[in-house]
């Protein structure tokens, strides 16, 4: 395990500037180094080196992050194999218990196991007699020879054990074939082939290392139709993509990821030129799987099912890729076609044209639900808002749920302050964890969301500003987190960074690495925003009380309304007399602390 005084000595030893000149051409601005980004095509520089801090940011597609960071994404290596080769580059030794060198010979014999079994299949695929079958079968579906060879394509013949003989005779254990998942316990004693008369579908890491296989029948009456490697070691499905690998340097280039189901799908798109595909084996897109897509780059287009099955996987997806930071979009194809049937029939031109017309997650399922309720019926509309309002339930950011639920309100001709409290509604019945958890906080005893609104009254502007003068002045933080509570800053991340800003002696590298991402992109991108020559602190809390104030009018006002219908005239005077209160307090603070 690498303890955070090791990191701490990585970091120190290690200049930015010279770490990031291997890849880029650097050259200074101010107090700052810009250079041609490595993670986005680009012609004028926004990658920026903060060599006094450690870090890196570019404006253009938000890549960020430290030595480490930038280390993992040119090399595509994962994190402990980028603590070892920075260690050893600044001449800094690892200490590894006798447990983790075990542990590491392990992997090294399993993935020689998971190599020489995809050699086998390919070698069985190539051999003119028993390959024969199957390089028909792929050459029926079109998929040409140099295809078949870069993606290791193979065939598992048909029989026993074939693989179990031939790779004993290289000196694996079967018990090792066994973890590898290519060959399975028999229930008294012995082993047998995993696949049998199988067109296999190696799946490479990062690193181009076999770490699972994929198996498709020849045989229409064999089931399953698609037969996957269990998990071993090595592979976790829900942290995979397959052909990643492969798609990594185009989703770069590109700007963008094209994330199919199969892998029949993957082929064809890589055949036929979408290079930034990759594909998630049939099963809906995890966590882990969206924030290795953002490695590569910011955005990425789903093609889903125009059904059932496709509304849910969008449901499933947009919160997922909202806390990753993604920009997802999603297409279904018509004709209830997928990627590769799309393709072979009709070109990669008028695929391009179908990924054109992706439609971001949230309109999509909203579109979806609209195809299937013809949506003009009362009964029909109420289907729908059952329908999508759980998904805007899933959305943590205040701009885009104020955003979806004009949408829906437009769409459907229903007004927005009905839905907002259904919504309300259906926040209610959710749990209060997971990705459906609300944040709202108590005024007067009702749950009040606060929208921030950009722009208006700059109160976003002014909750930035006072959080770059924290990350810039150690000096007045104590003082802010005096005059200042976290619930006075109405995004997310903002409240989460000023409550981390708050603890004394916070320090910025320990923030970073232990707060969410979205948190993280937010404390990158403050640290190398342009900041105003001079911070008026007194000026941007005015601001956020000023905003506060009005909040709670415009509450106060709505539930007047409500009391008003409901006929309890006790309440329309209460609250009558407390907007009095709040209006009169002018300059006052209607939140939680006063301004002095
Ligand atoms: P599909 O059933 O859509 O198959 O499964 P496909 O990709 O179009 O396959 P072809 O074109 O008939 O060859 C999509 C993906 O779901 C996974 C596989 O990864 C498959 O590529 N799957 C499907 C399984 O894992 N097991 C199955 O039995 C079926
Ligand atoms: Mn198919």
């Amino acid at each position: 395990m690498l303890t955070g005084e090791i990191k701490d000595q990585i970091r120190a030893r290690t200049d930015i500037v010279d770490l990031v000149s291997t890849n880029v051409t650097l050259r200074k601005a101010g107090r700052r180094f810009v250079g041609l980004c490595p993670f986005h095509s680009e012609r004028t520089p926004s990658f920026t080196v903060d060599r006094d801090r450690g870090l890196f940011h570019c404006f253009g597609c938000g890549a960020g992050g430290d030595v480490f960071d930038f280390y993992m994404r040119t090399h595509n290596v994962t994190f402990p194999e980028a603590a070892e080769q920075l260690a050893k580059r600044a001449g800094i030794e690892i200490e590894t218990t006798p447990g983790e060198r075990r542990r590491s010979t392990e992997t090294e014999t399993l993935f020689r196991a998971l190599d020489a079994a995809a050699r086998f299949y390919e070698g069985n695929l190539a051999h003119p007699e028993t390959g024969r079958t199957a390089r028909a079968y792929l050459e029926q579906r079109g998929v040409d020879g140099a295809t078949m060879s870069r993606f290791r394509i193979g065939y598992a013949p048909d029989g026993w054990d074939h693989l179990l003989r031939a790779l004993r005779g290289r000196g694996h254990a079967d018990a090792l074939l066994e973890r590898a998942g290519v060959v399975v316990p028999r229930a008294n004693g012995g082993h047998y082939d995993a696949f049998r008369h199988r067109v296999i579908f190696p799946i490479l890491d990062l690193q181009n290392r076999p770490i699972a296989f994929g198996g498709r029948v020849l045989r229409d009456e064999d089931t399953p139709k698609y037969l996957n490697s269990r998990e071993n070691p090595v592979f976790h499905k829900g942290r995979t993509l397959y052909g990643l690998n492969w798609a990594r340097e185009a989703i770069r280039k590109r700007g963008r990821a094209v994330v199919v189901e199969g892998y029949m799908d993957l082929l064809a798109c890589h055949q036929l030129g979408i290079e930034e595909a990759v594909a998630t084996l049939g099963t809906a897109l995890t966590e882990e799987q969206m924030a290795l897509l953002r490695r590569f780059s910011a955005a990425a287009i789903f093609v889903f099912d125009a059904d059932e099955a496709g509304r849910r996987a969008a449901e499933r997806a947009l919160p997922i890729a909202e806390s990753a930071g993604l920009q997802a979009r999603a297409v279904t194809l018509p004709d209830e076609s997928d990627p590769d049937t799309f393709l072979r029939a009709r070109g990669r031109d008028a695929f391009e044209r179908a990924l054109e017309g992706a439609q971001p997650l949230f309109s999509f399922g909203l579109a979806l639900a609209m195809r299937r309720h013809a949506g003009t019926t009362p009964e029909e509309k109420i289907r729908i808002v059952d329908e999508v309002l759980p998904l805007i339930a899933t959305v943590r950011h205040e701009v885009a749920r104020a955003e979806y639920l004009t949408q829906l309100s437009q769409r459907l001709a229903i007004h927005e302050d009905v839905l907002r409290a259904q919504l309300r509604a259906v926040e209610r019945t959710r749990s209060d964890s997971g990705p459906g958890a609300t944040r709202s906080r108590e005024v007067s005893g009702h749950a009040v969301r606060s929208v921030a609104r950009r722009g208006a009254g700059g109160r976003y502007a002014a909750e930035r500003q006072l959080l770059m003068r924290m990350i810039d002045e150690p000096a007045d933080r104590a003082r802010m987190a005096h005059d200042l509570l976290a619930a006075d800053f109405a995004e997310t991340a903002h409240r989460d960074l000023f409550g981390r800003l708050s603890q004394p002696d916070a320090e910025l590298n320990r923030i970073r690495e232990s707060v969410s991402s979205e948190t993280r992109d937010l404390l990158e991108r403050l640290i190398f925003e342009e900041r105003p020559a001079v911070v008026d602190i007194d000026g941007c809390i005015a601001r956020i009380r000023d905003e506060q104030r009005k909040e709670k009018l415009r509450e106060l006002v709505a539930r007047i309304d409500e009391a008003q219908r409901a006929g309890d005239a006790d309440a329309v005077r209460a609250l009558q007399s407390e907007i009095q209160r709040v209006s009169s307090a002018g300059g006052q603070a209607a939140g939680t602390t006063p301004v002095s």
